[in-house]
């Protein structure tokens, strides 16, 4: 999985992308053409964090996991490679890194993830919905602009047995919580 993660990380294509998080600052959404291997290296997990996620997937073996933020879907295969088995929604408001990801899944052979293209504030609501019971969520603070509010208490309200990892990124130091156990 490293491998592959460093094979999108050292891509030089192109993307044009749509930010409806932090990124956009005051705006509603921003646009900006960067290199993908940049949008990885800025915005992907660590190495360390990844294993984390994998081994969390590994041990708990969450049947439904929510991510919010596929970005290139690097966090993605390490959560789903965890537990091949499980039902896996993940949600990017560009559509262009969204197409991205699902190529790599393809490739590595993961099957069963849903992307959800578009706005979080649109798109939330009838995920979860339709997921009906969600057992693993991950998202990292830096993908929206006020996570505890909001988003959060839609994703934590919705039931009680919710393994929930929240990464916070902020001021360049990196510290993981984990609220809640299956
Ligand atoms: C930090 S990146 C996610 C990194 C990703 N998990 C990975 O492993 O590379 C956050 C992503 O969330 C998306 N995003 C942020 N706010 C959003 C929103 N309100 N609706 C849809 N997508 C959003 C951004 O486009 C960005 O790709």
């Amino acid at each position: 999985m490293w491998e592959q993660r460093n094979e999108i990380a050292s891509s030089t294509n192109p993307v044009e992308t749509v930010d409806f998080g932090v990124g956009a600052g005051k705006k509603a959404y921003s646009t900006k053409i960067i290199k993908l291997g940049k949008i990885v290296r800025l915005r992907s997990p660590s190495r360390s964090v990844l294993k984390l996620l994998y081994r969390i997937t590994k041990y708990y073996k969450p049947e439904n996991i929510l991510e919010l933020g596929t970005s290139a879907g690097i966090s993605s295969i390490y959560i789903k490679s965890g537990n091949p088995l499980s039902n896996m929604i993940t949600m990017e408001g560009c559509a262009n890194l969204a197409s991205g990801a699902n190529d790599s899944f393809s490739k590595l052979g993961l099957s069963n993830i849903d992307i959800i293209i578009g706005n979080f504030d649109n798109t939330l609501e009838d995920t979860l919905k339709k997921m009906k019971k969600v057992d693993f969520v991950f998202l990292m603070e830096i993908t929206v602009k006020n996570p505890r509010l909001g988003i959060l208490n839609s994703v934590y309200n919705l039931q009680t047995k919710i393994v929930y990892l929240l990464l916070t990124i902020f001021t360049g130091r990196l510290e993981w919580r984990m609220l809640g156990i299956v």
